[in-house]
């Protein structure tokens, strides 16, 4: 697809939004949808006219032979043979969207030229030579109807209606003996070629589509692996629809877990993006996207984590200690002194994610458990804590990858069970605040949510806003939420 000139990808003026879903919820709704506006487009119709222009250069003319019987001159005959399509020029090429059909090229004041040999005979006479000859002013209309194969959820194009015109056809052949002679059979010549080449520009625009088009979409794959424990699912629902400013395909948006595929127990809500269309490709997520992240990864037992000293820098004052406990709770240093402490964070329910117009939003519930880490090894639990707070969800394109970050509103420290004897939470309150932003979230966050080449490869022409793979450190580009 789109690649810059050293063959990097270039990226698109790609904007992922989340959609704010609705009540209803029907049997096939989207959990994303992809949406590719006009000036996208625009910049696939380049691409994708390249191609074309270079089938469009392996037309084959036939030879042309043809007896001649003139009253002065007698018999004769003649062939125009060898004949070599030079260039196919395509100035002007269009693609626009027909609503509720897909979409509709046209290409207008194209050109060909074409040069040839030429050989004629009368009785004992034989004379050949070369001859130069231009089509201008071809035009072509094509339609391409989208869809979606149910069976593989991948997208479907055919040619539905194709029609050419030429507008003029001119030939010039090189003087010669015989020159002045076949220039009388020059109109039979460019009508035979007209009508040769006219036949065969709806076939090669339709084969253009049957086996590059289509193989195209047929190849893109439809599940993307993210890491051992998810994938995701991003099958095409429902054929996509095309308006008069973009075409929107509805994709299932899901995780999966490759050891325990299930669909989850929610439906997506029904989506409600809105008609923008400025940007060139648009990537619009629902609710269930992440929900359906958040319950693979729960169930999945990913959304857990050890930390122990050895995991802090060691200029950090914070240390997972029973000394450095013990300046908070003594008794942690008076019951197993001058060991080391292990704490457990895990997520005790799935996240649920909520899309407000202020942002993406959950409420995580936390349990934190601490362990002195005896001589021999083994464990000794000191405390468990619940933890609660309100979370914000950041999420954006970096290079291909779609990438998630988290942020914490203030804890609420909740004392859920003690082996030291009970303590005022609020003692711990400093610590907490310190670990989790500094040793949790750095762990869970940059998550990769989609990395996708396919996805997010398409290139921006005016080269403005565009993220390349060699960038370091890439730009991260926020996600838009939109209320429609
Ligand atoms: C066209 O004519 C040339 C020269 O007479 C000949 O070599 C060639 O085989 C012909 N091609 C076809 C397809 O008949
Ligand atoms: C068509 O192309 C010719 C040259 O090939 C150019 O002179 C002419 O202006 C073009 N017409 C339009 C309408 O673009
Ligand atoms: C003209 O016709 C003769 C006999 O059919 C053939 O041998 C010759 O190649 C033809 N010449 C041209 C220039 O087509
Ligand atoms: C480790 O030591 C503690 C106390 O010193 C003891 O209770 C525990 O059984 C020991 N564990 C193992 C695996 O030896
Ligand atoms: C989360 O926000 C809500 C509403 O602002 C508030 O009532 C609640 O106490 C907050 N929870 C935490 C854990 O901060």
């Amino acid at each position: 697809m789109a690649r810059g000139p050293d063959n990097a990808p270039r990226w698109a003026l790609l904007a992922v939004l989340a959609a704010v879903g609705t009540a209803m919820t029907a049997a096939i709704n989207p959990g994303a949808v992809a949406r590719i506006s006009q000036k996208g487009l625009d910049y696939a119709c380049q691409e994708g006219t390249a191609v074309l222009q270079k089938d469009l250069e392996k037309i084959k003319i036939p030879n042309y032979s043809r007896k001649f019987k003139i009253k002065v001159l007698g018999k004769g005959n003649y062939s125009f043979y060898s004949m070599n399509v030079r260039g196919f020029q395509l100035p002007s090429r269009q693609v626009i969207l027909v609503p509720d059909v897909g979409l509709k090229l046209f290409i207008g004041n194209a050109s060909v030229k074409i040069s040839g040999k030429w050989k004629a005979q009368k009785s004992f006479i034989k004379t050949s030579g070369n001859f130069d000859l231009t089509v201008e002013g071809v035009s072509i209309s094509a339609g391409v109807r989208v869809g979606s194969d149910p069976a593989s959820g991948k997208a479907t194009v055919t040619c539905s209606g194709c029609s050419s015109h030429i507008s003029s056809v001119g030939v010039h052949i090189a003087g010669s003996r015989l020159g002045w002679l076949i220039r009388l059979f020059r109109k039979q010549i460019e009508s035979s070629i007209r009508n040769n080449i006219q036949d065969k520009i709806c076939k090669v625009v339709a084969n253009s589509v049957s086996s590059k088009l289509q193989p195209f979409f047929q190849n893109l794959p439809v599940m993307a692996k993210i890491d051992a424990v998810a994938g995701i699912d991003y099958r095409l629902v429902a054929p996509p629809t095309a308006t008069s400013e973009y075409l929107d395909g509805h994709l299932k948006g899901e995780f999966f877990s490759w050891a325990d595929p299930m669909p989850p127990p929610f439906a997506p809500p029904a989506l409600e993006f809105p008609a923008i269309h400025d940007r060139m490709v648009y990537l619009g997520l629902s609710e269930y996207f992440f929900n359906t992240a958040g319950l693979v990864y729960y169930e999945a037992g990913a959304l857990q984590l050890t930390l122990t000293d050895d995991m802090i820098p060691e200029k950090s004052s914070f240390r997972l200690t029973t000394r450095f406990f013990g300046t908070f709770l003594p008794q942690v240093a008076q019951m197993f002194p001058d060991m080391n402490m292990q704490l457990d964070v895990s997520v005790s329910t799935p996240p649920h994610l909520s899309m407000q117009s202020s942002g993406l939003v959950l409420t995580p519930y936390l349990e934190a458990e601490t362990f002195a880490i005896l001589p021999n090894s083994s464990l000794a639990s000191l405390f468990l804590l619940g933890l609660s707070t309100n979370a914000s969800v950041r999420v954006g394109a970096m290079a291909s990858r779609l990438v998630g970050e988290l942020e914490l509103d203030r804890l609420l420290l909740e004392l859920k069970h003690s082996n030291i004897g009970p303590f005022p939470v609020a003692l711990l309150q400093a610590i907490m605040d310190y670990a989790v932003p500094t040793l949790v979230l750095p762990r869970v966050n940059r998550k990769e949510l989609w990395g996708n080449d396919w996805f997010l490869v398409v290139g921006d022409e005016a080269g403005v806003d565009h993220l390349e793979v060699a960038e370091t450190p890439p730009q991260w580009r926020e996600l838009e939420v939109v209320t429609s």
